[in-house]
């Protein structure tokens, strides 16, 4: 069976990058890419391409490319369902704030949603692929919902996780260290697996496509963020240990990750991780485990998340008890504000905890970060919301110039890993500071002996 047109419903994160990759390698399938966001579909279809809706390495040349001529952004999610052979689902999966579950589930609503809106246009078979992150199992209630529409048409499922991270999805997505693709072990289940094989075999090696029954590719997409968590939240702790007894754990890290049964990548001890996925997921391991009767397991996994939530807050703690335990009306830098570097989402990212806990100090805050907007910053604050006393516009500046952000600040605090960090001037930054001048790395990226030497007052995670 040979795919000839693909509709992706999802213009996100995922959705976007994974079908730009798709219709570039592939320029003989039509693929439309639909969302209920017109705003976001705009963009998407913007004329200037350093307007796109998600800011990724290498990702604007490739919409330049294939945009128009097999890969389009729409509104119109009925049409483009309706002509599909193949739906992928890329909706976002939140953790639960409300109700059954609440603050652990993922909430299912925009999963469902689809697939009745699936299940209410389409007038022939389809193969519908769970892109988005979801509970294992979740296919049944997919099935459930699209084989009760009372018409012929026959649905396949299949779960096809994405693994690409932020700031580097489009070299993971032509460059995958594997995809995983879980469908049903009947013989329409597996040609619909061998449909998609297809697809990615255009530029993936035969090796690299694993293909499993429906219930482990699920799963393994949680355990797979559940372990790649679990090891930031592990040298973490040992990054507090280090703090207290004098060993560096940049040092750590690079003796440990040499073993080859360990390996060095995800060592890197930072203010806390962040990004929409790794707690949102562990949140979602811990509920599913819990409901199998699993505390034991559902424990382990939780505290991933409490090392997590305590490293965000003992950092902010340490900035309040080196600046002589008060940052009462002091201005405090936040030099990045993204989760991570080289992308402009800023979902759970430590920087908005850190803040919101030196506001609560009465701290005055200055952000600069290369690629988040004002706007952002203020939203990520009004939606952690826990001060409603706090003015947000007035204790927080957001500023497009790191020169301007560190003028009369009395300590610098490095909240992302962006490069261009370690090129400013850091004399110059020195002499509009107050004296004693602190640095609070909570990166590790900057370069201590010279910090030090222009006479910073240098403080990093683990060291
Ligand atoms: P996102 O919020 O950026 O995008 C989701 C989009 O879906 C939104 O634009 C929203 O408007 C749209 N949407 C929701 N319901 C819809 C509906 N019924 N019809 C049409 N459009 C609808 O989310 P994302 O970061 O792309 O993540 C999507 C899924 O992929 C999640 O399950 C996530 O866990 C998973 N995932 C994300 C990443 C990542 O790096 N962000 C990586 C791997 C997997
Ligand atoms: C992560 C996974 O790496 C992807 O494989 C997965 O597809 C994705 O989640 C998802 O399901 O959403 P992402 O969150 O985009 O990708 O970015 P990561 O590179 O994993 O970083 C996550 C957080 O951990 C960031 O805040 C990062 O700064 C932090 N981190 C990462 C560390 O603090 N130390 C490290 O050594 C590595």
């Amino acid at each position: 069976m040979k795919i000839q047109n693909i509709c992706c419903i999802g213009a996100g994160y995922v959705g976007g990058p994974t079908m730009s990759v798709i219709a570039q390698k592939c320029p003989d399938i039509q693929i439309t890419v639909v969302d209920v966001n017109a705003a976001r579909i705009a963009a998407w279809n913007s004329e200037d391409f350093e307007k796109l809706p998600i800011y990724e390495p290498g990702l604007s040349d490739i919409v330049r490319e294939a945009r128009g001529r097999n890969l389009f952004f729409s509104t119109d999610v009925d049409t483009a369902i309706d002509r599909a052979d193949m739906i992928f689902i890329s909706v976002n999966t939140p953790t639960k704030t409300y109700g059954l579950g609440k603050g652990m589930a993922s909430d299912l609503k925009y999963i469902e949603l689809c697939a009745r809106q699936i299940a209410r246009v389409a007038t022939t078979d389809k193969i519908v692929v769970e892109k988005s992150t979801l509970p294992v199992r979740t296919a049944t209630a997919i099935k459930n919902i699209l084989d009760n529409t009372g018409n012929p048409v026959q649905f396949q499922i299949l779960s096809n996780p994405e693994f690409l991270a932020e700031g580097t999805a489009v070299a993971d997505l032509f460059n995958p260290d594997r995809v995983l693709i879980g469908g049903e072990e009947t013989a329409d289940g597996q040609r619909a697996v061998r449909a998609l094989v297809d697809i990615y075999a255009r530029w993936v090696p035969a090796e690299k496509i694993l293909t499993t029954n429906v219930w482990s590719s699920e799963l393994s997409k949680l355990t797979a963020n559940a372990f790649l968590a679990q090891r930031v939240s592990s040298i973490n702790a040992i990054s507090e240990l280090c703090e207290k007894t004098g060993a560096n754990i940049t040092e750590v890290a690079q003796a440990i990750g040499m073993d080859s049964r360990i390996g060095s990548k995800f060592l890197k001890a930072s203010v806390g991780f962040g990004g929409s996925c790794f707690q949102k997921d562990i949140l979602n391991l811990v509920y599913i485990a819990k409901s199998y009767g699993l505390d034991e397991v559902a424990d382990y996994w939780e505290q991933v998340i409490i090392m997590n939530n305590h490293q965000r807050q003992r950092f902010a703690h340490r900035i309040v008890k080196t600046l002589y335990n008060t940052v009462s009306d002091k201005k405090i830098a936040f030099l990045g504000w993204a989760f991570k570097k080289d992308t402009n989402d800023t979902r759970e990212s430590a920087a908005i905890y850190v803040a919101d806990y030196l506001l609560n100090e009465q701290a005055l805050i200055q952000v600069f970060d290369p690629k988040v907007t004002a706007q952002q910053v203020y939203a990520d604050l009004n939606y952690l919301n826990s001060r409603a006393e706090i003015d947000n516009e007035k204790s927080v500046q957001v500023h497009p110039c790191p020169y301007q952000t560190c003028q009369n600040v009395h300590a610098i605090a490095i909240l992302t890993e962006w490069e261009e960090f370690n090129t400013y001037d850091w004399e110059r930054i020195y002499q509009q500071m107050h004296k004693p001048a602190f640095v609070f790395d909570g990166r590790n990226v900057l370069d201590k002996a010279k910090l030090e030497k222009i006479g910073f007052i240098y403080a990093a995670i683990g060291r």
